[in-house]
This record gives C-alpha cells, sequence and structure tokens, in this order.
C-alpha cells in the first residue's frame, strides 16, 4: 500500500511526498503514534522491520535455553512455572511476527531470514545452560535486561509494536521474579547451592551487560532510531540502569559479580563498571558463539518437524475457499 502510494505518477512525486514527510515528521515531534496504514519514510520502514523482526526471533531461539531444562525442573511446582514462561516467549515471538507483519513482510520470509542465518537474534541466547542456577540466572538477568529495554519501547513511535510490548512487558515482570527466586533460594541455600548459583552469575553476567548492545560510540543505528522514537533511550544509557538496578539485588543474594572495576560512584550517584570483552561480543553476533549452530540446527528441525501442520492448514484453507466458491456458483 505505502510503495503505490510514494510511486504513484501522477500529481508530482516530490511535493506530495514532502508533504507527507511533513505530515510524518509532525506526528513523530508530537508523539502521536504512527499506524500501518499511515505514509512512513522507506527507511524508517526498514528499520522498525529490522528491530522488530530481531526482537521476535530473539523470543523464538530465547526458548531454546531454558526449554533445555523443563524435562529436569527440580520439582514439579517449578516445571510448571517454567513451562509457562517458555510458551510466555513464544508468544511474544507471536505478537513480535504479527507486528512486523503489519509493515508489508511476512511471516515466511522472516522464518527464512532467521532459518537460513541471515537474520539475526540477540547474541545472548547461543550460551548453554549448564546447571538449574542458569535458568534461574537467565530469569533474573536477561528477562531483568528485556524490561529495561522494553518498558521504554511501549511508547515508541510505531503503533502496533507499542502496543504488543505493553503485554510482553507484563509477561517479562513474572519472568524476572521467577527468575529471582530460583536464584535466590540457591544462594540461601547449601554452600553447594550457592556455590552453583554464583558460577551461574559468573558466566552470565557479561553477556548480560552486553545484551543492549555495542557501545554508543560504534553503533550504528542508535542515533536515527532516537530521532524517530524507535529507540528512546542509548545503549549505554540502558546499560548503565541494568547495572544500577542488577548489583544492589546481587548483594542481597549474597552473591559477586565478577567485575574488580565496579564500584558505587557517589559524585555520579551510579555503579561504574568495567568493560566487556567486546570482541566476545562480536564473534558471537557473526555466528561463532558456543551455541549458535545447535541453536539454528534446532530451530530449523522444529520448522522441518512442523510442515505437516502448515500443509493440513493450507488443505484446509484451500477446500474451504474451494466450497465458498462453488456456493457462489
Ligand atoms: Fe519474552
Ligand atoms: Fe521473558
Amino acid at each position: 500500500m505505502y510503495t503505490q502510494l510514494v510511486e504513484a505518477p501522477e500529481g508530482g512525486i516530490g511535493e506530495a511526498r514532502s508533504a507527507e514527510q511533513a505530515i510524518f515528521d509532525d506526528k513523530i515531534d508530537r508523539s502521536i503514534t504512527i499506524e500501518p496504514s499511515d505514509w512512513m519514510p522507506d527507511a524508517y520502514r526498514k528499520t522498525l522491520l529490522r528491530q522488530i523482526s530481531q526482537h521476535a526471533h530473539s523470543e523464538i531461539v530465547g526458548m531454546l535455553p531454558e526449554g533445555n531444562w523443563i524435562s529436569r525442573a527440580p520439582s514439579l511446582e517449578r516445571k510448571l512455572i517454567l513451562m509457562a514462561k517458555v510458551q510466555d516467549e513464544a508468544g511474544h515471538g507471536l505478537y513480535l511476527y504479527s507486528a512486523a507483519e503489519t509493515l508489508g513482510t511476512p511471516r515466511d520470509e522472516m522464518t527464512e531470514a532467521l532459518l537460513s542465518g541471515r537474520a539475526k537474534y540477540s547474541s545472548i541466547f547461543n550460551y548453554p545452560t549448564l546447571t538449574w542456577a542458569d535458568v534461574g540466572t537467565i530469569g533474573w538477568l536477561v528477562d531483568g535486561a528485556a524490561i529495561i529495554n522494553q518498558i521504554p519501547l511501549t511508547r515508541c513511535s510505531y503503533g502496533p509494536y507499542a502496543r504488543a510490548l505493553v503485554r510482553v512487558c507484563k509477561e517479562e515482570s513474572f519472568h524476572q521474579r521467577q527468575g529471582f527466586d530460583i536464584v535466590s533460594t540457591l544462594a540461601h541455600g547449601s554452600p553447594e547451592q550457592h556455590a552453583m548459583a554464583q558460577d551461574a552469575l559468573n558466566r552470565w553476567w557479561w553477556p548480560s551487560v552486553m545484551m543492549f548492545g555495542p557501545p554508543d560510540s560504534e553503533s550504528q543505528h542508535n542515533e536515527t532510531s532516537m530521532r524517530w522514537k524507535i529507540k528512546l533511550f542509548s545503549n549505554d544509557d540502558l546499560r548503565q540502569k541494568f547495572v544500577d538496578q542488577t548489583v544492589p539485588q546481587a548483594e542481597a543474594l549474597g552473591l559477586t559479580i565478577p567485575d574488580p572495576d565496579l564500584r558505587y560512584d557517589e559524585s555520579t550517584g551510579h555503579y561504574a563498571f568495567g568493560t566487556p570483552d567486546w570482541q566476545e561480543f562480536y564473534d558471537v553476533v557473526k555466528g561463532n558463539g558456543p551455541c549458535n549452530r545447535d541453536r539454528l540446527r534446532a530451530r530449523r528441525e522444529a520448522y522441518d518437524d512442523g510442515a505437516w501442520v502448515r500443509d493440513a492448514a493450507l488443505a484446509h484453507a484451500e477446500k474451504r475457499a474451494a466450497r465458498a466458491t462453488s456456493d457462489a456458483a
């Protein structure tokens, strides 16, 4: 619909486009949401599509590290909670694919981009979950980081994305609480359990700090995305918020954050912290993390295993369409 609008041959394309651009800019300035039927610049559509589809892929791939523990959760209650959480993540993926589809790209295309390895998803999900404490730590840190990242986005400029994130954030809060509860139980348990919680924190801390993306000085998308209100805070600002929020929680758990440079800076009112290993981050993003290949293999297998469902749904839809045609004739 949008392509037809800007390529309409009559009426002076340049003038029409700049009038539409002015309306778009005005809406952004006044924080009026952009809706799927509104005119929007190509680059805005493209950037949003990249952001929302990456977010959707992250929710779907993010089911794998924790799904790995459903059969081994230590009690029936923990198993039920974990299953509910993993199912929530599937739901988040579906809301977000739907939001992305309103920008004109079919879900099949996004799925294909993920399975072929072209599309990116959050680098954090390429790390393994070695113990039960990892499941708690993911909920505590990774879902905690997701909340910090996503709450501002409920006010982002694109309506379908902003609205999808309202419900996503409510569910992420439950995820964070269940993770903290697991870590708290272990941290206050036997010396072996405490050591297990500390070990998980040691392995997940830096990947969590890196979840907010590269430093502002190296991030290509920050400035434009902020002007368009697709992003409301910079990577470094969100990262600082995460550290400030999480350090007191670790202290309450009696756990030590593995950063010798971490200290409270009275002059700024924030925690100062060390520099993550950005080389590791870029390696994981490029596909060389500990589990990148496993994750894609698992998604491809799931896609292939689901072929019969897609075939059956298609056959059913074709049958209904044929019946409707013969009824109309
Ligand atoms: Fe989620
Ligand atoms: Fe979550």
